[in-house]
């Protein structure tokens, strides 16, 4: 790694310098014209902190209960895919690393390394409390889909994080022009076939992963889907990829144990609102009848300190992780994590929060930009 990393774009900046152009711009990209991949970041300036002062922040506690697992902060790591493509370890670092942190990890169904790999590397890793979920997309052939589940339960996955969002995959328009594809010595390892592993020689002229999603995942996901997939499985299954009240509101009816209010980092429908903007009106449309959680566009310490005064129990991060990963493997994910649990806790310190559970609603106060007008 060339030079000292002290903030996540730092991290990105390096990130771009070693990766080939295709697998930086899959990993960057948003859907169509991007105006919510830039939305997601900024709408963190659109509410300022109002620290307490005076409070003895000598200590600051950052650990959280999440899904049941005692960690060592309220930010987790997300299910981003192909992680191989950002260095040979891929997922078995990400998860090595996020048990050093003492935090969670989501693996994506599209991982380059398998879900019993991933679980192994875990839990050979000494020190923290990590734990590690299962993130299923719904196939349509549902046995296969079940069978990711009955392999994630036996290896000892304690919750499944079910992607809505994703019907169809949105237009990413560097991939259609890159006919994005995986190198070929790479392939989705939970699969066998190489229809399935996304590993077949020609996909034409669009994205690969266009076409391999319109082929093989569920166009038809309905919210009886989500009481089918309770039926099938004892874990806990949280519903990733609402915007709403009323969708919320749906996820909860259909049993839903948790809300991971996301966007899928502004890759699947362009034009909708940043995370950050809507979470506010999930958790009061839950009432408190499951965990609230967000990923999209968390950057910085008080990115996390935000989302947690407006009700999200704990946040995930996706792409942050992979630029770790791709200038350092393990340790650059490990130094990724660290530096943003030290940003979270000076951020705390500053709003003289001593614990996660002293951080309220009060903490964060809209911007009034008519104001400035
Ligand atoms: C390269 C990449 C791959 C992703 N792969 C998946 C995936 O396989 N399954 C899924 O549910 N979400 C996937 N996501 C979405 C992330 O889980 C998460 O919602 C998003 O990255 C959060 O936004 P952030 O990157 O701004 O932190 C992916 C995101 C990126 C950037």
């Amino acid at each position: 790694m060339s030079g000292q990393c002290v903030c996540v774009s730092d991290f990105e900046k390096e990130a771009k310098r070693v990766l080939p152009k295709a697998v930086y711009d899959y990993y960057r990209s948003g859907a169509d014209e991007q105006s919510t991949l830039a939305d997601n970041v900024a709408a963190f300036n659109r509410w300022h902190l109002m620290p307490r002062v005076m409070r003895d922040v000598s200590i600051v506690d950052l650990s959280v209960n999440v899904l049941g697992h005692n960690l060592s902060m309220p930010l987790c790591v997300g299910a981003t895919a192909m992680q191989r493509m950002a260095h040979p370890a891929g997922e078995t670092a990400t998860a090595r690393a996020c048990k050093a942190v003492g935090t969670g990890m989501m693996l994506s169904s599209w991982a380059t390394s398998s879900i019993e790999e991933v679980m192994s590397a875990m839990t050979a890793t000494p020190g923290g409390s990590g734990a590690l979920w299962m993130q299923l997309y719904i196939y349509k052939d549902r046995e296969l889909t079940l069978s990711l589940v009955r392999r994630a339960e036996r290896a000892g996955y304690k919750a499944i994080f079910v992607t809505v969002d994703t019907p169809y995959l949105g237009k990413r328009l560097d991939d259609v022009r890159n006919r994005f594809k995986m190198p070929q010595h790479l392939r989705l390892s939970n699969f066998s076939t190489a229809a399935l592993a996304f590993s077949e020689e020609d996909y034409g002229s669009d994205s690969g992963l266009a076409v391999y999603v319109a082929n093989a995942i569920e166009p038809a996901l309905s919210w009886d889907d989500i009481t089918w997939l309770k039926k099938h499985s004892h874990l806990p299954v949280i519903v990733k990829g609402v915007l709403n009240g009323p969708d919320a509101v749906q996820a909860v009816h259909y049993g839903a144990d948790g809300i991971l209010v996301s966007n899928h980092g502004a890759r699947q429908l362009d034009g909708v609102p940043a995370t950050l903007d809507v979470l506010e009106e999930v958790v009061e449309a839950v009432q408190g009848r499951c965990d609230v959680f967000l990923d999209g566009g968390v950057r910085r310490g008080t990115d996390v300190l935000k989302a947690l005064a407006l009700g999200a129990k704990a946040v995930f991060i996706g792409r942050p992780v992979l630029w770790g990963l791709a200038c350092q493997g393990e340790e650059g994910v490990v130094a990724l994590l660290e530096l943003l649990k030290e940003e979270l806790r000076l951020a705390m310190a500053l709003s003289g929060c001593r614990s996660v559970s002293e951080v309220s609603r009060s903490l964060v106060r809209k911007v009034d930009f008519t104001s400035r007008m």
